[in-house]
């Protein structure tokens, strides 16, 4: 038989998907069949997917989404922000208000699925964490922290739920092109040794992170629970780089060989 993956008759939350990689991700369910809940701070206008507009930083906010929503089956948490301090100039504020989104408010968007998973013994969550949950990106040190302890989450999460039927997993982007990343990649002094760096030589698209966070989603990875790929061009996986002693170009905004 084919694989297939489909979300039919499925309900399916999506936070922070207004845009970027939480908005293909809606797309790409409700197109496989889901009815889609965007959760984010902006409305979104997308046919056929519903647009909630909160502070998912509010816990009360949040259940009283759910409450709306009713008995959800797929949940991808992915709202996040990225604010680039030094280490030494990373305020307080900073500091928190990276935490409080990327981190806390997804720990109890997490924590009230699962009591109603719970009850219905089945579910499954796909976090948004990053390549910088393990690395040590510089000036990011606020951001690293959010998303190395998304990690920590994720491990618990799944060890407590699997024997209620709800798996938990995460993926890792690298850079992709986003809002979030939109000046980094208007700048070729940045992006040109950036993907040098990278296997694939190039930065990722939201459709290529919305893939995999749908087949983790998704019954077809029925048997994976507490991992986190990689959605990165291999960045992970190298160690001195790709490009640098190929004979290569950079063109059109990525490396390829001459
Ligand atoms: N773009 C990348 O290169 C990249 C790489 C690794 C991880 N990520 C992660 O992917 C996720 C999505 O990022 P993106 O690149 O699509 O960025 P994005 O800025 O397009 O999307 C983030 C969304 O979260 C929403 N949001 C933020 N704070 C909120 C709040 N308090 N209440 C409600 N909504 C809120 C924003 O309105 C926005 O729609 C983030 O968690 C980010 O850290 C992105």
């Amino acid at each position: 038989m084919p694989m297939e993956i489909r979300f039919d008759q499925m309900n399916c939350v999506v936070t922070g998907g207004a845009g970027g990689i939480g908005l293909e991700t809606a797309k790409l369910l409700r197109d496989s069949g889901a009815k889609v809940w965007i959760l984010d701070r902006v409305a979104v206008s997308e046919p056929g997917v519903e647009s909630l507009v909160l502070d998912l930083r509010d816990d009360e906010a949040f259940a009283k989404a759910l409450d709306r929503i009713g008995a959800v089956d797929v949940a991808v948490l992915n709202a996040g922000i990225c604010r680039p301090q030094k280490l030494e100039e990373t305020t307080r504020e900073n500091w928190q208000a990276t935490l409080d989104i990327n981190l806390s408010a997804v720990f109890f968007h997490l924590k009230e699925l699962a009591i109603r998973m719970k009850q219905r013994r089945k579910g499954s969550m796909v976090l948004t964490a990053s390549t910088n949950s393990f690395d040590g990106e510089a000036d990011l040190i606020s951001y690293n922290a959010s998303k190395a302890g998304l990690l920590g989450i994720l491990h618990t999460a799944a060890n407590e739920l699997g024997p209620y039927g709800i798996r938990v997993n995460a993926v890792c982007p690298g850079l992709i092109e986003t809002a979030l990343t939109a000046s980094a990649f208007a700048d070729e002094r940045l992006i040109k040794p950036y993907f040098e760096a990278l296997p694939l030589g190039r930065g990722g698209k939201p459709l290529e992170v919305a893939n995999a966070i749908a087949f983790l989603a998704s019954d077809v990875a029925s048997y994976i629970t507490g991992t986190s790929v990689f959605v990165d061009g291999g960045q992970m996986a190298t160690k001195f780089g790709t490009w640098g002693n190929l004979e290569s170009r950079f063109e059109g905004g990525k490396w390829c060989l001459s």
